[in-house]
């Protein structure tokens, strides 16, 4: 597993887009997963502009969303579904054949599931994924205790995730169950980037980098993954060993 620091979010995030964009230049046909929130925010606006200014052929790539909050619209401005289509599918006008996002209002989520895992072994597998890190050390809806080898699946929330979540809501929401791409996925995709920026994000990163491999600490499966590559600002690595 490879760590790379950078002075601060701003360069972070360039880095990250640059990746992104020269992959989908030099691979037209790129499976590539991301997670929504905070962290990747500024990544996508960067994405963005990157693929147009660079003149990108982005129209045969394929997008999927990592990880939903069950029961809430597409319409509601915290939920994934819309931070991406306002980040990059609105911007990019992708076709939406080329998205697929998990239908949380779905009647049967285990068929969300199953649809998920069947685009992923469609398209021959996911190139590129890149994940954020929750202050539990969740990644996607994949909470303490989860397995390591589970593909998509219906997550009941932890306690930490539900408070934190609520900082993408106008007002206090209900929030129960998570929809996910599981750590199994994670396990098989060719490269995975874990991103991280600011100080209360320390602990944590310090957890997934030096601490033990461990169910209970899901984000610590970065030291297992082949491809692995932990970005991080320098706010984010300030606990780190020194050495590192
Ligand atoms: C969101 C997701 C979550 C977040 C994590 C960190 O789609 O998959 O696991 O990546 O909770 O969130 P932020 O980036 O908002 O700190």
């Amino acid at each position: 597993m490879q760590t790379l620091s950078f002075k601060n979010y701003e360069v972070l995030s360039d880095y990250m887009a640059d990746i992104i964009a020269n992959s989908i230049k030099n691979e037209p046909n790129l499976v590539l997963c991301m997670a929504s929130g905070s962290t990747p925010a500024l990544t996508c606006d960067l994405l963005v502009q990157k693929l147009k200014e660079g003149q990108v052929d982005y129209s045969k790539f394929t997008f999927l969303g990592l990880d939903e909050w069950v029961g809430l619209p597409p319409t509601n401005t915290g939920s994934c579904h819309y931070f991406f289509h306002k980040k990059i599918f609105e911007p990019l006008q992708l076709s939406p054949s080329q998205y697929f996002l998990f239908n949380a209002l779905a009647e049967d989520l285990k068929d969300e599931c199953s649809k998920m895992d069947k685009m992923i072994s469609d398209k021959g597998g996911i190139d590129i994924m890149i994940v954020g890190i929750g202050m539990n050390g969740h990644i996607g809806f994949n909470e303490p205790g989860t397995s390591f080898t589970l593909l998509s699946h219906v997550a009941e929330l932890d306690e930490i995730t539900k408070s934190v979540g609520q900082k993408y809501f106008d007002g206090p929401v209900a929030l129960g169950e998570g929809i996910t791409i599981g750590l199994g996925h994670l396990m098989n995709t060719k490269k995975v980037f874990l991103m991280a920026n600011g100080s209360k994000k320390a602990e944590v990163i310090k957890k997934t980098i030096e601490g033990p491999v461990t169910k209970s600490f899901p984000a610590s499966i970065m030291q297992k993954h082949p491809d692995g590559c932990i970005l991080i600002d320098e706010e984010a690595g300030s606990l780190l060993k020194k050495d590192k």
